[in-house]
């Protein structure tokens, strides 16, 4: 059986024209990959596409071994609840409900514990009995990545995870992602703008001109 975390074959998506063909991708464990390119380029349809939620019009996606669009739903249901995290561009989380609630959501479904110490690297643990709606942008960025996180994923797919968060604040993000990969041996895929940001994953890929290309260092 192959180790990769994740691979993808000759996937190609189209809406009212073509966004991307002829896609091929892996994701190993420990590594951990960034996709950039222009906004509109098709990044947020290609992480649905790689992480179960979308079907592309051609080609394959293979997850943890399992060939994921010709998967019954129980097991699709299974992958996602217990083996995939994402990270939306646009994150959900309950207004309502407090930030600790939110997070035990996520690590009750999957059976696992929260995990207290990335609580405090995110420098959120002082805001867990407050309602999500009383935080800012920022803080609530960072429980939604906290919930991702405690339910211990093998793969995890971010969107912009640190768009609207200043430098600092955007480092530490960063910091816990790949110390999350190189503590478990999950993987990351990561979607940004971020240059800075793109640059500490083990590989850099630019979607441009319908093709992902891999980025020479030299050319970053
Ligand atoms: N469900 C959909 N139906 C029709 N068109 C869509 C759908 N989702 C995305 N698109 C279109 O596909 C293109 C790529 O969108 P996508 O969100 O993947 O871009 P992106 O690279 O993530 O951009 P950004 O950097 O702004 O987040 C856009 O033109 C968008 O309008
Ligand atoms: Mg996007």
């Amino acid at each position: 059986m192959s180790s990769l975390l994740l691979k993808a074959h000759a996937i190609a998506h189209r809406f009212d024209y073509t966004l991307f063909t002829d896609i091929d991708f892996t994701l190993a464990p420990y590594q951990s990959k960034a996709i950039v390119g222009r906004s509109g380029s098709g990044k947020s349809t290609l992480l649905h596409i790689l992480s179960t939620f979308m079907p592309p019009n051609e080609g394959s996606v293979s997850v943890l071994g399992q060939d994921i669009y010709h998967l019954t739903e129980d097991k699709i249901e299974s992958l996602r609840r217990y083996n995939i995290g994402i990270i939306f561009q646009f994150h959900y989380l309950f207004k309502g409900m407090s930030a600790i609630d939110n997070i035990e959501v996520a690590s009750m479904l999957s059976g696992e514990k929260i995990d207290e110490g990335i609580l405090e690297k995110l420098e959120i643990k002082s805001l867990m009995q407050q309602r999500i709606g009383d935080l800012s942008g920022g803080q609530q960025q960072r429980v939604s990545i906290a919930r991702v996180l405690s339910k211990k994923p093998r793969i995890i797919f971010a969107d912009e995870p640190t768009g609207n968060l200043d430098k600092e604040t955007a480092t530490l993000v960063m910091d816990v992602l790949l110390d999350y990969c190189k503590s478990t041996g999950a993987g990351l895929l990561l979607v940004t703008h971020d240059e800075a940001m793109a640059r500490r994953c083990n590989g850099v890929y630019t979607l441009e001109d319908k093709v992902l290309k891999e980025d020479s260092i030299e050319a970053l």
